[in-house]
């Protein structure tokens, strides 16, 4: 089926995804309520492809189908006139992805695909209050969606086959691996997974066991990951892991949950990782 794609979200995520859409040839047009914000994602989307390009991981096709293919749109109602597959890519706050997706589901046609980026909240939450609740769907890509391999597809019992198909079709022709979950879990594979390794981490280097650069070598070397746990938490930010161990603990008040001092210390002080120039490591050029 020849897609037209909507993108609704043009932050980090949200610029990348509606840039793989066009550059897969697909006609599509992406909406922010900041354009500023977008305007600066999408070039810097741009500058990223023709460095890629000069690496020979894209080529010129894909920058011509960039420029072609993709445009702004000013409105929700404007970029829902005539798609036929909307991805979200909104800031992770659930009465924001509720409402935009009540309005989708008023607007749209039921043959409209409605697919969320979100990385934890399940499309059954998002379809709850919502009509026609066959064809919502969880499309989870990573960053950078311009270089990482892989999308998470994720859906409820009540998604339909021809949904489910359809998101397949577009995540492998926008040159993604697809890996389909057979139930919904939050954080889908990797992210669970990857929770999982950070929080050992963490309990080894609260024990003393070793220190943080040691652990992070350890996993580097032995298990031929190319970023340590320490690292990998630097770079999505301290304060992610912080707030979510912390929803976690509120709602489960297991002290096991609770996040661990020397985080807790970080946050206070503002050392939130590559994004403030210091975390575990030091980011800081002399
Ligand atoms: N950053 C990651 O590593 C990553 C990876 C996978 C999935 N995700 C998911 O992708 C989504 C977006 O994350 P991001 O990192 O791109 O965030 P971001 O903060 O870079 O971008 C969010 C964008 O949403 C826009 N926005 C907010 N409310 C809006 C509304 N009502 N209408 C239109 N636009 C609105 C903001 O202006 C902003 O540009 C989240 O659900 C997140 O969980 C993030």
């Amino acid at each position: 089926m020849n897609e037209k794609i909507g993108v609704i979200g043009g932050g980090q995520m949200g610029s990348q995804i509606a840039s793989l859409s066009a550059m897969a040839g697909y006609q599509t047009h992406i909406f922010d309520q900041d354009v500023e914000n977008v305007t600066t994602k999408l070039k810097f989307a741009e500058d990223n492809l023709k460095n890629l390009i000069s690496k020979n991981i894209y080529n010129e096709d894909h920058l011509k189908n960039f420029k072609k293919n993709l445009h702004l749109a000013e409105s929700i109602h404007s970029l829902a006139e005539d798609k036929t597959f909307i991805i979200e890519a909104v800031v992770e706050r659930l009465e924001v992805k509720l409402e935009i997706f009540s309005q989708l589901s008023e607007i749209t046609d039921s043959e409209v695909v409605l697919a969320t980026n979100s990385s934890f909240i399940a499309a059954s939450e998002i379809a709850k209050d919502c009509n026609h609740k066959d064809r919502f769907i969880n499309m989870h890509f990573f960053y950078p969606p311009l270089r990482m391999d892989l999308v998470e597809i994720s859906y409820p019992e009540s998604t339909s086959k021809e949904v489910i198909l359809r998101t397949q079709s577009v995540g492998r022709s926008m040159g993604r691996s697809i890996v389909t979950l057979k139930k919904e879990t939050p954080g889908f594979i990797v992210n669970r997974m990857l929770a999982a390794l950070v929080d050992e981490a963490y309990e080894l280097y609260d024990e003393g066991i070793a220190d943080f650069e040691d652990i992070d070598l350890a996993i580097k070397k032995g298990l031929n990951h190319p970023l340590g746990p320490f690292e990998i938490s630097d770079y999505s930010g301290l304060d992610i892991h912080y707030y979510a161990k912390l929803k976690i603990y509120n709602e489960t008040k297991n002290p096991k949950d609770y996040p661990k001092k020397f985080l807790e210390k970080k946050i206070e002080d503002g050392n939130l990782g590559v994004k403030t120039g210091k975390g575990f490591y030091d980011y800081k050029k002399d």
